[in-house]
């Protein structure tokens, strides 16, 4: 099984796959707690470089390539695999800015579509944290801001991960405690385990 966790910068997400690791490890279960982007640098671009679109699209797509191997042996070796962000990361963040290449909302999201699919695997579930930027950004307030943590830029990025009709795709509040969303995380895995 492969679940990913997506939302905005402080939408909760390292929060609820660590807290979810550790559940699934008490039950004593097998798994990979991982994340995306695996190579740090990404998560610190200069402004510049975190404006631009396809820069970022393609760096992304690279990373989350090197990452594949471990994510498919893991789910071959029958673990569960958590990721901390994964692909609609990208579709999300990268979309709104390449959307004034492609002319339309629905162009961006289908050459996105395009050249990930070949390399990207379809998680069974992916938890949308979804938060106001203005929410997110106060948990977050204590830390130095990145490229990507700014409110208009949010906002754009929130609207592409509603739009975007991910398959298997779970909206979550991210305004409940951390407690109701761990509720909802683990009643949805439940149903679909069985
Ligand atoms: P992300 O990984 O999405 O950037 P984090 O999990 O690091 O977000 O959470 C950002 C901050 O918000 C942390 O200080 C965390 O303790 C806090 N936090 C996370 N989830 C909640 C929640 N549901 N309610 C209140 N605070 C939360
Ligand atoms: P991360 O460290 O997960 O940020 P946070 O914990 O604050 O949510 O990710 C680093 C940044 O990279 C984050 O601002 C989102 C951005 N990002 C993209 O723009 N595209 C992507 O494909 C991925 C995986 C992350």
């Amino acid at each position: 099984m492969f679940i990913a966790f997506e939302g905005i910068d402080g939408s909760g997400k390292s929060t609820i796959s660590s807290r979810l690791a550790g559940y699934l490890k008490g039950k004593g279960m097998e798994l990979l707690l991982t994340s995306e982007p695996q190579d740090e640098s990404l998560r610190h671009p200069s402004q510049e470089d975190a404006m631009n679109g396809f820069l970022m699209f393609y760096r992304f797509m690279a990373d989350r390539i090197s990452h594949l191997r471990t994510l498919e042996n893991s789910i071959a070796e029958g673990k569960i695999v958590i990721s901390d962000r994964y692909m609609l990361s990208t579709i999300a963040y990268q979309g709104p800015l390449l959307e004034k290449f492609f002319g339309s909302y629905e162009e961006t999201m289908r050459w996105m579509n395009e050249a990930s699919r070949p390399v990207t695997l379809l998680p069974d579930v992916t938890f949308l944290l979804d938060a106001p930027p203005a929410l997110a950004l106060k948990r977050i307030s204590g830390k130095a801001r990145e490229a990507f943590e700014r409110e208009d830029y949010l906002t754009k990025v929130r609207d592409y991960y509603l739009r975007a009709r991910w398959p298997n795709m779970v909206i979550m509040d991210a305004g409940l405690s951390i407690e109701e969303c761990m509720t909802v995380v683990i009643e949805t895995l439940e149903k679909l385990l069985g």
